[in-house]
Formats: structure tokens, sequence, C-alpha cells
């Protein structure tokens, strides 16, 4: 176990914080105990069409499951981030962008996103989409990516944003599984000075038999470098809002009416499409991002996330932009032009709140000291961590090195399903352990139970589960009903989040990982069985088993085990085609980083192959195997042993 460090915000954080430490406990107690009050009071902080008197109507029932939160009140997402602060804040910046290439930046204010955002919501109407239509948004990180996700909310589009980095057959996937009318994309994005062909890429998406809805294909000009334009379907983004009025009407929604979807990986082959409603997900978003960020008027605030994910979509777009805040897009990568970017940003557009990912923190700790500290970053003063758990080295290097010492740290855990934050310090009220995400959000009862499902008391070791309801939380999983079922049903009545985790004396937090076959990498939710099922894809292909194992930079790679078609010899340029082949299939970030030839896989005389196993190898930990005994063939193992691809 890692020797335990308590880090506490200095006494000037203290001073000026949101939240005082004696606030926590109060605050928190109210909240599990009188939900309602505690709830009522926190959708203040919006302007409701209607506010709402039922405040939370849920059952994790398994023959009754619903969570609904404000389901009478009306509302509408967009007005909430941009109309209401055009009269104290219209020459605000809403959004600072900042290009891959470092000499691109730009400022929008208030009213001129807000004046963006109606022309674009006005063009899609006219394109005919309709309250309820879904629109898929594939675009890099530019301001025109927050500019289609707040006019899809204020014409009551659900938005499905996939992320750029997404190969075409992911992305037709993802088409296919919510039917849009209309695709928002660009021409090409751009990162760490390299094009992503994204145009070409939805074309590639549109030749699918069941992508067929998509009628309309609005193509941001971005790099500027040609693209096949088809007409009628593709048009240019600059002449669709040109001479479209700066003002629309927008949607009054109900409160449970969709927002989003997000795609996501579970333990099968198919992505989830998670999805968030309006009320309770912008109440939660801009609930949390003031209160774990410490969110002051003056602040700048950047999450590193890309809007693909859902950190991008809570942490970038709907919560600092309902709050107010000065938010910063960033199209491109941390080494790119060198290792200092990130701090170069820092001192350039002088950001105040930083939050980022474990894996960019170690991949530039490689680095050493000499690229941060040519760098001022005096404006930080709070430092944030999400996607994975970050090791204690890290994290120490993080607030030394990066901070000065001087910048709390917030650990945030939370997921896809969850919608915002559930557990994170609070920067001025909860001391920090270096590898803990600390302790719950208000109205978050996170619980730990073994896997009999028993919940463990005081200091336990098991699988996280989560008792209560909070209103960011996901309402279901588009077009499959069960899969949102299953979540209730491993541990019934609560909502288990796949993850392992510890708590110790002081009742914190420690999250150890996933416990089901999804990997996490570079905080990056990957499924096995979707990587398994793009390398079985492959016609020389007879089977794969995929496992996660300790990687330095990313937290977990990927380590692939294949075995060929009779006839088909191993080679290296076999090998190297293979993970050519993930990488298109999917996308970059499902890149096997170890692919070993496996004769035969572990199985069990039922023919179920035995990953525990093959973790083991992965591992590098043969000695830890375990019984073998069950397998119907025992001495497989020892050659896929004895050709492991770690030691
Ligand atoms: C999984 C969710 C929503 C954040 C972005 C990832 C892991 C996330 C932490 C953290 C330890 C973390 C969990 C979780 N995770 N944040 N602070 N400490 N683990 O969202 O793709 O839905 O992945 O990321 O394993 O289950 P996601």
């Amino acid at each position: 176990m890692n020797q335990e460090r308590v880090h506490t915000a200095s006494p000037d954080f203290i001073a000026q914080a949101n939240i005082k430490p004696d606030d926590y406990r109060r605050m928190y107690r109210e909240s599990i105990e009188n939900p309602d009050a505690f709830w009522t009071n926190v959708a203040k902080r919006l302007d409701w069409y209607r506010f709402p008197t039922d405040i939370r109507d849920v059952s994790y029932r398994p023959d009754d499951l619903h969570v609904r939160w404000y389901q009478d009140g009306r509302i509408n997402a967009s007005v909430n981030c941009l109309d209401r602060h055009l009269a104290a804040r219209g020459d605000k910046t809403a959004i600072i962008w900042e290009g891959d290439d470092p000499s691109k930046s730009e400022r929008i204010s208030y009213r001129d996103l807000h004046a963006r955002v109606c022309r674009l919501a006005n063009a899609l109407r006219n394109l005919g989409v309709k309250k309820g239509d879904f629109v898929v948004i594939y675009l890099p990180m530019i301001p025109e990516a927050a500019v289609a996700m707040l006019a899809c909310a204020r014409i009551g589009a659900p938005h499905c944003v996939v992320f750029g980095g997404f190969s075409p057959d992911s992305l037709g996937t993802r088409i296919a599984d919510c039917s849009p009318k209309v695709i928002i994309t660009a021409d090409e994005g751009l990162r760490g000075g390299r094009p992503v062909a994204l145009k070409a890429n939805v074309d590639k998406a549109l030749q699918r038999p069941d992508t067929h809805t998509v009628e309309t294909v609005v193509v941001v000009r971005h790099t500027g470098n040609p693209v096949n334009m088809q007409s009628p379907r593709d048009r240019w983004y600059d002449t669709l809002v040109e001479g479209q009025p700066a003002v629309c009407e927008p949607e009054v929604m109900d409160a449970e009416d969709p927002l989003f979807i997000l795609h996501t990986s579970g333990s099968t082959g198919k992505p989830k499409g998670v999805l968030h409603t309006t009320g309770g997900y912008l109440v939660h978003t801009s609930f949390t991002h003031e209160v774990i960020f410490d969110l002051k008027e003056d602040d700048v605030y950047w999450c590193t996330a890309d809007v693909g994910w859902v950190t991008g979509h809570s942490y970038i777009v709907y919560g600092p932009l309902a709050n107010g805040a000065t938010t910063v897009i960033f199209e491109g990568v941390p080494n790119y032009p060198d290792f200092s970017r990130f701090w170069q940003v820092v001192d350039k557009h002088q950001v105040t709140i930083f939050y980022t990912a474990p894996t960019a923190i170690r991949a530039l700790m490689r680095e050493g000291e000499a690229p941060v500290a040519k760098t001022s970053r005096a404006s930080l003063r709070l430092l944030g961590s999400v996607g994975e758990p970050i090791n204690p080295e890290a994290w120490e290097w993080y607030h030394r090195v990066v901070g000065e010492g001087r910048c709390p740290i917030v650990d945030t855990w939370w997921q896809t399903e969850n919608g915002g934050i559930l557990i994170s310090a609070i920067p001025g009220a909860i001391p920090q352990k270096p590898g803990s995400a600390t302790l719950p959000f208000f109205g978050v009862e996170p619980a730990i139970v073994d896997n009999e499902g028993k919940v463990l008391e005081g200091v336990a070791e098991g699988n996280l589960v989560i008792l209560s309801s909070w209103p960011g939380q996901f309402r279901t999983v588009y077009g499959d009903p069960k899969r949102y079922k299953d979540y209730f049903t491993t541990y019934p009545g609560t909502y288990f989040s796949g993850d392992g985790c510890r708590r110790d004396a002081d009742g914190y937090y420690w999250i150890t990982g996933r416990v089901d076959d999804v990997i996490n990498v570079s905080g990056h939710r990957m499924g096995t069985a979707e990587v398994e099922s793009a390398l079985v894809a492959h016609p020389r292909v007879a089977e794969a088993a995929v496992v996660g194992f300790p990687h330095d930079i990313k937290g977990q790679g990927i380590y692939a085990y294949v075995t060929l078609n009779a006839g088909e010899q191993p080679s290296e340029e076999l090998r190297r085609e293979l993970v050519a082949w993930v990488r298109k299939e999917i996308g970059p970030i499902a890149t096997p980083d170890h692919l070993q030839w496996a004769a035969a896989m572990p199985k069990t005389r039922s023919g179920k192959i035995m990953r525990r196993i093959l973790r083991k190898i992965a591992e590098n930990a043969p000695e830890q195997l375990g019984d073998t005994t069950t397998l119907a063939d025992p001495s497989v193992v020892q050659t896929l042993v004895n050709e492991r691809l770690v030691r």
C-alpha cells in the first residue's frame, strides 16, 4: 500500500474558497437527509420556464426501474448557457480557442457565441431538424463543436458527438444507432501538425446501408484543404449560416427530454449509447463545476479533454457555460510543438484552473522538469485530474512541479453514465491524499460490496456501487433497455459502477480500476470485446482474446492474443498488419500494444477462454497463474508463458 500523505489547501486558498471545511459535512448531511429540499435549492441556480416541484422520482427496483429528476420542470440548456448571461456578461469571453498551431487563437464573447449558436440553430431548423431528431457531430476541437452542441440543444435535437479519432466504421456504427438526418463535420482536423481526414471518414461511413437516414452533411471549412463535396447532400457550414438571423426562438423542453447520447464501451462488442436528459444533467454539471473547481467570476478554466468524451460535454461545454465561465477549447496535443505546450497555453491565456488526465501528467513527467520550469504558470490556482486512477508519484509531481505546491488537486471520479463528478475533493474543504478521489459529492451515497453483494462497512475493499440517485445520472442505454437494467441488477437495488474500490479509515475512496472486461487506456474506456471483434473480422484470424496490462504512461495497455485460421502462418508482417487493422477498424486509441500468437487459447472444458490466465501472462506474472486444472488442455498455458511479450 502506498504511503499516505495528506495535503491541505493553504490558508489563503481556504480563505477565498466557495466551500469552507465545515460546510462540506453539513451540506453533505443535508443532501442525504433531505434530498428533495437540497436539490430544489440547487435547481434555483438555473433559469426555468417552469420551476420544478416534482424533484425526484427514482426506483432502482429491476421490475420498476426508472430515474427521473425535476420531471415537471421546463427548461432549455442553450438558454441557460447563453441568453441568461447576456445582460451581465455579454462582453465576457465565453470561449478561448487555442489552435493546434500556436499562432492561432480566438476569443468569443457570450454575445458572439449566442449569435453563432442561433444562426446554426436556425440553419438546422431549415434543414428540417425538429425537436427529438438526432444530429451527429464529428468535429475537431474547434469552437464550432460547442456551437453545434448548443444549437442542437436550442432546438431540442439531441446530439450524438463522435470523437474525431474514431474510424469510419466506428462512426458508422454510432450513426446507425441513432439515425440522424444531419451530420456536422469539418473538412479536416489538425493534431500535432497532422491533418485528420474527417470529411473523408464521413463519406466512408455513409456508404454503409445502415446510415441511409443522413440527408445533409454540414462541413466546417477548417484546414481549407480540398475535400469531396457531394451535391446536394454536402453543404458548407459558412454558407449555410450566412444570412441566418442572430436570434432563434428556443424550444421549451421538459426536464426529462433527452439532451444527448454519447457512446461508451461495455463488455460486449457494441458500444452503448448513454442517454442524458436536460434538467438534471445541467443542474448536476453546473453545480459540481462551481463547487469542485471553486469557480470565481474571473477564472479562466481549461479542461484538456476532447468534446468527443463525456468530460468535454460536462466540463468544457455545459457546466462551465451554464456558469457563465470562460472555458478554453484546445485543439492540439501536449507535445506539439514541444513538451511545454500546456504550460505555454496556461501563460498565454492566464489559465487559473487546469483539468487534465493522469496519462498526460505521466507523459510530461517522463520529459523531466525543464519543459515545465521554462514557463511561469503563476496564474494557476487549482489543478484537476480525471479518467483513471492517478498514481501518487504523478500526483506529487503535478502538485510540486506544475502547481509549485500552491495549487490543490481535485482527483475527480465519475463515468460517462454519471453525467458529472460523483467522488472528488472540494479543494478548500476536503484535504487531499494523492491517489484517492477522497469523499462523495453532495447527494452521492457510495458503498462497497463483496462479490455476493453484501455491503461492507468501514475499512473495506470490493466493488463500488452507488445507493442513491443524483440529477446527472443517465436515464437509459439508447435502444437497449436491457443493458441499462444490467447496471442495477448485478447488485440489486444499487447502481454498479464496474469499478473496484477501497475505503480507508478516514472514509476516503481509492478507485482500483475496472473489475469487468473493460480496460482504461489513457483515460479512455475500451471494451476488450470491441478489440476482439475487430481482430476476428480479419479474414486470417480465427480467434482473439484481449486483456489489459499495466502500462507506464497509458495506465493500461492493450494486449491481444490471436489464433490464426488453420494453414495460416504467423509472421512479423502479419502482426503489423493486424495492429494496423485494429487502428483502422476502431481508431488509433484501440491500437494493441502487444500482439501474441496463440496456437491455442486456454479454455475450460465448456470452451470458455480463461481470461484470468491471459491477464496474468500479460502482466508478466506467470507465477500467479493459480489453478489451471480446470483447463481442457493445461499444456497450452506453458507455451503462452514461454512466448510472452512483456518481461
Ligand atoms: C471509468 C469511466 C468521466 C471521466 C472520464 C472517463 C475510470 C474515471 C477516475 C478517477 C480513478 C477513474 C473508472 C471509471 N475513472 N475517473 N478520478 N480515478 N478512476 O469516463 O470513459 O466513462 O470511464 O474511468 O474506471 O469507471 P469513462
